[in-house]
């Protein structure tokens, strides 16, 4: 066997930097994720980063990384083209999944929610923060289209630049914000033995319930 199959073999962390303190626990999940997104961003890179899994028409999950560019007690908001294959999976089936891991605390954090476009002024607010030649590149992908192997993004890059020469870059209609509300929020915190820390929070008629889970 290759030295770095038997690596990936072998490879084990020890889990035993953190715990859950269940006797302490909030009330709403959003006060867990907000404490521990803000311990992240202090030692993870791009702790922002988050796999959102979608359920194609034909009953086909597919998983792909986004940045988490806001998020509030209502829910977890991201940008994309909302024509893309995540935005057509969302068309169809609105239920979709967060996953953020953060190893240098050994934690995950596993929402499950309905995803929904966002207001068009708040796609609009966020879309003008972001650095022009990002604006630019939004006019010219159409994400997840298929394209020739040969195409060049420099020269089209060039005459969309030229396109807004002097003014404001508006939003593309096709690129924007979905909010995710949860229904269901679980914390993972590694332990040592596999013996990990779960809690999970679900909605429940409006208010949340909190279970431990077996590891
Ligand atoms: C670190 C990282 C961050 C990304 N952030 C975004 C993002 O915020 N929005 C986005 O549309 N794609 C983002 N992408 C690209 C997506 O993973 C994906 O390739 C793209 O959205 C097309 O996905 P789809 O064809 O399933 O719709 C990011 C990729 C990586 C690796």
């Amino acid at each position: 066997m290759s030295d770095f199959k038997k690596k990936i073999k072998h490879l084990r962390e020890d889990f035993n930097r953190y715990k859950i303190d269940f006797k302490n626990l909030p009330e709403h999940p959003v006060s867990l994720f907000s404490k521990w997104m803000e311990q992240a961003l202090e030692k993870n890179d791009e702790a922002n980063a988050f796999v959102l899994s979608t359920v194609s028409d034909k009953n086909t999950p597919s998983s792909r990384v986004l940045l988490l560019r806001d998020f509030d007690t209502k829910g977890f908001t991201f940008f994309t083209n909302y024509k893309s294959i995540k935005a057509n999976d969302i068309e169809n089936n609105n239920n979709v999944a967060l996953n953020f891991y953060w190893p240098k605390f050994q934690r995950q954090v596993r929402i499950i929610g309905l995803a929904e476009k966002i207001l068009d002024l708040d796609s609009d607010k966020y879309f003008s923060s972001r650095p022009r030649e990002s604006q630019i590149g939004a006019w010219v992908s159409q994400q997840s289209a298929i394209i020739p192997l040969d195409t060049a993004f420099a020269n089209k890059m060039q005459n969309m630049a030229n396109k807004f020469k002097g003014k404001k870059v508006e939003r593309p209609l096709n690129w924007g914000g979905y909010k995710v509300m949860p229904k269901s929020v679980e914390f993972w915190q590694g332990r040592p033995s596999r013996l990990h820390d779960r809690v999970r929070y679900t909605l429940d008629k409006g208010s949340w319930k909190l279970d431990r889970l077996s590891p």
